[in-house]
Order: structure tokens, then C-alpha cells, then sequence
């Protein structure tokens, strides 16, 4: 009888998931596949990795499947969880980032899993607390369990990575989401290419060696996977895109636009999606071709092997930075 082989727990060469862009490819495939172990056993006993461990969900953006997935995912590997949100924080009261995680650190957490709207954030409180820092979406920056998660719903489904065209459709400039998954998927092999107007694209795209598509239809073109983008207004100044329904007409994905993709290709979206607005509803919850609950599934898978990854990592390195 042979032995199932069990993908290891993750040692990261650095006490921070801050981001994708210098991730190693030998730490990128460690990575999906101990988090592809996870996805195989999620309804199942696990190795408590996490016992003993506190993390702390410190978010100052709204969040839905970042924070839960966060949290389940802590509590599947035995881990103590406090969730921390902006509005019911001392945040409100005029205290700051930096004495907000120095609060919290006196407090001894050994993980703290941070959101914020500023790009870099999780980077300067990594530089002022003893925990390991994951970063849940820094602004414009990157949103590195997301990309993780993307790569390892299209690893499952496609059964590779490599040599896949992905096309990344909408609001590229205010997307961390996009740039974590140029540095993933392209550091993997895929090509990528973004698809949006100039206005959503960001300044220093020309350095970002990818092809950059103004038409949609073109854009997609044989593309195996179509992942959509939401507008974030909550980023924008304002003047970025006409009307919505105009957004649609061009930017929107819908059925007679996606027959130009390849004839399997597969539909993402990280969520939340704004429907009629970056993609009709009919895709969208078409089982055939949509993957986004998909994701949200995956979501959970990921962040165990994130987790599990640093809290290793600090152990085997006697907690020193
Ligand atoms: N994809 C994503 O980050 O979703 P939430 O904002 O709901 O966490």
C-alpha cells in the first residue's frame, strides 16, 4: 500500500507575510500545496499547529471573507482569536496605528493579521511589535492570502499554473489584489495581462512588465481565466469612470463578451461584487464557469498554511526577527 505524501508546514525565511513581491517560488508552490493538504481536510482533525498561539484580527477596513476565513482558520489549528475592529476600538478616540499595535503588543499576541487603507501599514507596525505581522490588504498595495487563495483555486481546477493567460479586468490602479496576483501568477508562470480603461490604470504600470489591454474583448481573447475586478470607490477621487451603466457597457463582463475567452475558461472574483457594475449576474453564479465561491472556500485553506507557516517559522527561529 503506498503512503499519501503530506505536504510539511511551511518554514518562512522571514517573521512577516507582508507581500507576494520577492516571495521565492520554491516558498510560493510550499505554500499552495500545504494549503492544498488543508483544502482536502477541512472537515476534518487537523494537527492542532496553532495551540497555545493568540491571534489578533486587527482591522481598520470593512472585510467579510478576510476577516472569517482569518478567524476559522486560526480556531481549525487550535489557535486563541480576538477580532479588533476600527469602530469599536480606541481608534475612534484619536489613538494611532503605531500606539494602537504597541497597545496590543503589550498584550503579548503572537500573530496580528492587519487590514488598513494604508498602503505600507502593516509594514511600519511590523517594525514597532513583537508578533509576526500577515498583511490582510494594505490600500493599493498587496493582498498577499488573496493572491495565494486565487492561485490555489486555479491550481485545483486547472491542475497547473504555468502557461495559463489570466486577464485581470477593472480597476487595476486601486487594486492590491491585482498587483499580489501579477507577482504570483506571473512569478509562477501564467501570463498576465490587465484589462481596463487608462483611468484605472496606475502610474507606474509601464515597470510592471505586463501587457496592458484597453478593450475588453481583446483583452480576454483564448484567456483561460477572466478574474473581475470591483470599482473601489472608497480609492477613487471621482472622476475615474463616466456612468456606471457606461463602465458596464464597456468594462463589464457579460456572456457575449466572455465567447471571447477560451472556450473553458473560468470566471474569478475576490469579492465583494458589485453586480451590473464589473459583471453581469447570469456569470456570476453560473456554476459551470464562476470559481468565486470557490475561492471564498479556499480562502480558509490558505490562511492555515499562512498562519501555520509563521508560527513555525517564529518558533524555529526562537521568536528572533
Ligand atoms: N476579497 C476580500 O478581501 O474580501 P473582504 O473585503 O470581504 O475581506
Amino acid at each position: 500500500m503506498t503512503k499519501t505524501h503530506i505536504p510539511p508546514a511551511v518554514i518562512l525565511p522571514s517573521k512577516h507575510l507582508l507581500g507576494i513581491e520577492g516571495m521565492s517560488q520554491m516558498t510560493m508552490h510550499q505554500l499552495l500545496d500545504r494549503a492544498s493538504y488543508f483544502a482536502d481536510h477541512l472537515q476534518e482533525d487537523v494537527p492542532q499547529t496553532l495551540k497555545g498561539q493568540t491571534i489578533v484580527n486587527l482591522f481598520f477596513e470593512n472585510s467579510t471573507r478576510t476577516r472569517v476565513s482569518f478567524e476559522l482558520a486560526a480556531k481549525k489549528l487550535g489557535a486563541s482569536v480576538l477580532n479588533i475592529s476600527v469602530a469599536g476600538s480606541s481608534v475612534k478616540k484619536g489613538e494611532t496605528l503605531v500606539d494602537t499595535a504597541t497597545t496590543l503588543n503589550a498584550m503579548h499576541p503572537d500573530i496580528l493579521v492587519v487590514r488598513h487603507h494604508a498602503s505600507g501599514a502593516p509594514q511600519l507596525l511590523s517594525q514597532h511589535v513583537d508578533a509576526a505581522i500577515i498583511n490582510a490588504g494594505d490600500g493599493r498595495h498587496e493582498h498577499p492570502t488573496q493572491a495565494l487563495l486565487d492561485a490555489l483555486t486555479i491550481k485545483r481546477r486547472f491542475g497547473r499554473i504555468e502557461g495559463l493567460r489570466v486577464a485581470i479586468c477593472g480597476d487595476i490602479a486601486n487594486s492590491r489584489v491585482a498587483r499580489s496576483n501579477l507577482y504570483l501568477l506571473g512569478g509562477l508562470g501564467a501570463e498576465v495581462r490587465f484589462v481596463s480603461p487608462s483611468t484605472l490604470l496606475p502610474p507606474a504600470i509601464g515597470d510592471m512588465g505586463v501587457s496592458i489591454y484597453h478593450d475588453m474583448t481583446e483583452g480576454i481573447r483564448d484567456c483561460d481565466i477572466v478574474m473581475m475586478l470591483r470599482l473601489q470607490t472608497e480609492r477613487m477621487e471621482g472622476r475615474e469612470t463616466p456612468s456606471q451603466h457606461e463602465y458596464f457597457n464597456l468594462f463589464g463582463l457579460d456572456a457575449e463578451k466572455l465567447e471571447a475567452a477560451a472556450p473553458k475558461a473560468m470566471i474569478m472574483h475576490p469579492g465583494p461584487m458589485n453586480r451590473g457594475v464589473e459583471i453581469d449576474s447570469e456569470i456570476a453564479d453560473d456554476h459551470e464557469r464562476s470559481l468565486i465561491q470557490k475561492q471564498v472556500e479556499m480562502g480558509v485553506a490558505t490562511r492555515m498554511a499562512c498562519l501555520e507557516a509563521l508560527a513555525m517559522s517564529n518558533q524555529a527561529s526562537g521568536g528572533v526577527s
